[in-house]
């Protein structure tokens, strides 16, 4: 298999680039084709019918390049789709959310696991589920944390509205005695120096970036191009704003990034 199969990573938005991050750095021979529905963003709030409508839209249009996998980068839609997802298309699909789970029951002491997410992920338990599937002993409390994407989404991760803001939010967790908490939603990495600040450092956080990207290393046969040395072309495609998008994917990938506008809406009905 070579480069000609790319590894899709969609998301809702520009979250899903946390997970696109590691991917990259865990598998840099592998090319990315990237799906943010940006003009739909956030997922988090919307009915669970219209985030499987939107996310299909998505795997749709994504299905029209060959494919090795496809990484649902997104919380909110691996919660409503995977299950189906899995079932519908004929190569692996990944979710956020059982490496996630994974990765916080590898590293609890106590057995007291916090969960934040986006409204529809934490109403859904789906990481509850994968946390208790293994071990049914261990104590899972969920929240949902709405006021969070904003502020990523606002450029605002760095500021004293964020510290307010996720100080507030958080309190009902401080009480609860945890020692590890899932940063359940693509964005909240974004968040964590604030998170861990307000947590304090006994409570370890854990985001399934890196365990998503360690998980799709194992299920795809790795691309026959390492022994050239020219580098995957990347391409990332997003419902809205593609200069906006650009502008913050290369912040956070830290490197130059092709980036094409597409209606997602439109893609399904040609
Ligand atoms: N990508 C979403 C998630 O991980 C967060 C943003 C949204 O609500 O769409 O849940």
């Amino acid at each position: 298999m070579s480069r000609e199969y790319a590894i899709a990573v969609i998301d809702s938005g520009v979250g899903g680039l946390t997970v696109a991050k590691e991917v990259i750095r865990q598998l840099p021979e592998e090319r990315i084709v990237y799906v943010g529905d940006n003009a739909r963003c956030p997922y988090g709030s919307k009915s669970p019918e219209e985030i499987r409508a939107f996310s299909f839209q998505m795997i749709d249009f994504v299905m029209q390049t060959p494919l090795k996998a496809l990484v649902i980068a997104c919380n909110t839609a691996t919660a409503v789709v995977l299950e189906e997802a899995m079932a519908y298309l004929p190569l692996p699909v990944i979710g956020v959310i059982e490496p996630g789970a994974r990765a916080a029951v590898q590293a609890t002491k106590s057995g007291r696991i916090g969960v934040i997410g986006t409204e529809t992920t934490i109403r859904t338990k789906a990481y509850e589920r994968a946390l208790l599937r293994g071990r049914p002993d261990l104590f899972v409390s969920g929240l949902a944390c709405p006021d969070f994407v904003p502020l990523v989404e606002n450029h605002q991760a760095n500021s004293q509205k964020a510290r307010e803001v996720v100080k507030e939010t958080l309190a009902p967790l401080i009480r609860e005695d945890l020692d590890t908490l899932i940063l359940g939603c693509t964005h909240y990495p974004l968040l964590a120096p604030i998170i861990q600040e307000v947590m304090g450092d006994q409570v370890r956080l854990i985001s399934s970036a890196e365990e998503t990207a360690r998980e799709l290393s194992t299920q795809i046969i790795p691309d026959t191009y390492s022994q050239l040395s020219s580098h995957p072309q990347h391409l990332f495609v997003t419902s809205g704003d593609a200069l906006r998008f650009r502008s913050i994917a290369e912040e956070w990938l830290d490197c130059p990034v092709k980036v094409e506008y597409h209606s997602l809406e439109k893609s399904v009905e040609a």
